[in-house]
């Protein structure tokens, strides 16, 4: 793993490797107490960094698998843990998570099976809620929760106005933009959270993988906006090219790439980029993003 001290509270880590959809990087705030958020580094560093700190909390960003299933471990070592309430079901079912995400597109058994074996999911028995209404007040009264849903629904960055940094978790500030691979992802709500957190005063992101980012932040929220608006405007020439859906998704939304990937992980890129279509496709049948937006008519999409 690496840490990168960013000021005296808090505390970036990475993990050695992101491949396969099982780890993010995550955040170490040392306050009135320790908390970890999102601290999904694989067993072995998550575990060591566990029983060397003994956080007094552990919270994670979302329940996407990535950055929930360390938290059977914290549970373990008695760390309290905080999941956003809208997604608290998916702590403690892995029959809620496969009905809720690649049950319904035919993948269950498989997301199952993954899940379990190769990501070390274990359900939660005991867990807290939150939301932007709670106040870490008791461990980080510093800290700014922000609901920011659209990548998941219950999707949450957290802002530390003394320092102007934000740990921004899934929201895809990086350089792969946005993601909505599930049906439970909202491309609206999306947009709404980074038009939120555009012009906020932030002089850092913390992203969950795709590193720090520093430079160009004015307009990082605008670039990402930019980034679905032209899958949007992709997709829809491909459809008026009289393309099929099955070409669509070949071609890739989001993973243009697929062909060389082994199994299960192939299977996994095509479901998520058919799902990122039909977002799309139902936004495009009801006008198209700038529709529900009509501030993004000013944003010119460079074309592609
Ligand atoms: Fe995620």
């Amino acid at each position: 793993m690496k840490q990168t001290r960013i000021t005296e509270k808090l505390m970036y880590v990475e993990p050695d490797s992101m491949a396969r959809f099982s780890s993010c990087a995550g955040l170490m705030v040392h306050s009135k107490k320790t908390i970890f958020i999102d601290m999904n580094l694989g067993e072995s560093d998550a575990r060591i960094l566990l029983s060397q700190i003994s956080p007094d909390a552990a919270v994670i960003t979302h329940f996407h698998l990535d950055h929930s299933v360390w938290t059977h471990w914290a549970e373990t070592d008695g760390v309290p843990v905080y999941v956003p309430a809208k997604e608290a079901a998916f702590l403690s079912s892995l029959d809620h998570v496969v009905a809720h995400t690649a049950g319904p597109l035919g993948y269950g058994e498989q997301w199952r099976a993954f899940a379990e074996n190769t990501l070390g999911f274990r359900a939660l028995s005991h867990f807290f809620s939150y939301d932007e209404d709670t106040v870490f007040l008791e461990f980080v009264p510093e800290m700014v929760v922000m609901a920011t849903p659209g990548h998941s629904p219950g999707h949450t960055s957290f802002y530390f106005p003394d320092d102007r940094i934000l740990f921004s978790g899934d929201l895809g500030l990086d350089r792969f933009g946005p993601w909505y691979g599930w049906q439970n992802c909202d491309i609206r709500d999306l947009v709404a959270s980074l038009l939120r957190l555009d012009g906020m005063k932030i002089d850092l992101v913390l992203s969950s993988h795709g590193g720090m980012i520093q430079k160009g932040i004015p307009d990082l929220f605008t670039a990402k906006i930019k980034d679905v608006l032209r899958r949007e405007h992709r997709i829809q020439q491909q459809l008026s090219a009289g393309k099929s859906e099955a070409e669509i998704i070949e071609n890739g939304v989001f993973y243009p790439h697929k062909k060389k990937v082994p199994p299960p992980l192939k299977s996994f890129l095509t479901m998520w980029d058919a799902v990122m279509f039909q977002h799309h496709k139902d936004l495009l049948a009801d006008g198209g993003l700038a529709a529900f937006f009509p501030e993004l008519s000013e944003i010119a999409v460079p074309r592609q």
